[in-house]
């Protein structure tokens, strides 16, 4: 059996989309104390690309959180596996996410920063497939709705795979 990835989104449209986020997100908090979480490790290639769009200070911590074990169905179990570096008490968070699927990832961590206080958080996260949500989240800045595929690419993996693809794909199997 051998692989091929269909292109879903590519890099021009990625880069076009975040540029805009970035102009969004620092209209938005240009007076304000934003720290961007990364969420781990599937976010990376994005937050780095946003980050740069964001021209304003800020801070970027990382979170790691396992959701899956090597398959493509989520276990509903978040396990933090790298805790944030700093307090975020009194700071506007902005939480970095590859793709909202279930709703489980995200609707966890609201609920463990909310303990640590901060002014305000908020979620951004590149892809969102709505058709396989489980809790509803509210996602304050949103790249792309996608159809219920499992995508590879732009940080995103199978099996850890494929995350160094500049574009977003679908895996194919022939
Ligand atoms: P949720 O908790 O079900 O919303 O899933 C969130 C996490 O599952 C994401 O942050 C991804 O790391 C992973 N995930 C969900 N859907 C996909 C996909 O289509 N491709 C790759 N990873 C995915
Ligand atoms: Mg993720």
């Amino acid at each position: 059996m051998s692989e091929r990835i269909v292109t879903m989104i590519n890099a021009e449209q990625i880069a076009a989309r975040v540029k805009e986020l970035g102009a969004e997100i620092a209209r938005e908090y240009k007076d304000r104390n934003l720290v961007l979480i990364v969420v781990l490790k599937g976010s990376f290639v994005f937050a780095a690309d946003l980050a740069r769009a964001v021209d304003i200070p800020l801070r970027v911590d990382f979170l790691g959180v396992r959701s899956y074990g090597e398959g493509t169905e989520t276990s509903g179990v978040v396990q933090i596996t790298q805790d944030l570096s700093r307090p975020i008490a009194g700071e506007d968070v902005v939480i970095v996410e590859d793709i909202v699927d279930t709703g489980l990832t995200i609707a966890h961590l609201m609920d463990l920063f909310r303990t640590r206080a901060p002014r305000s958080v908020k979620v951004c996260a590149l892809l969102h497939k709505p058709a396989r949500a489980k809790v509803a989240v509210k996602v304050d800045y949103l790249g792309f709705t996608i159809d219920d595929k499992f995508v590879v690419g732009y940080g995103l993996d199978f099996a850890e795979k494929h995350r160094n693809l500049p574009f977003i794909g679908v895996v194919e199997r022939t």
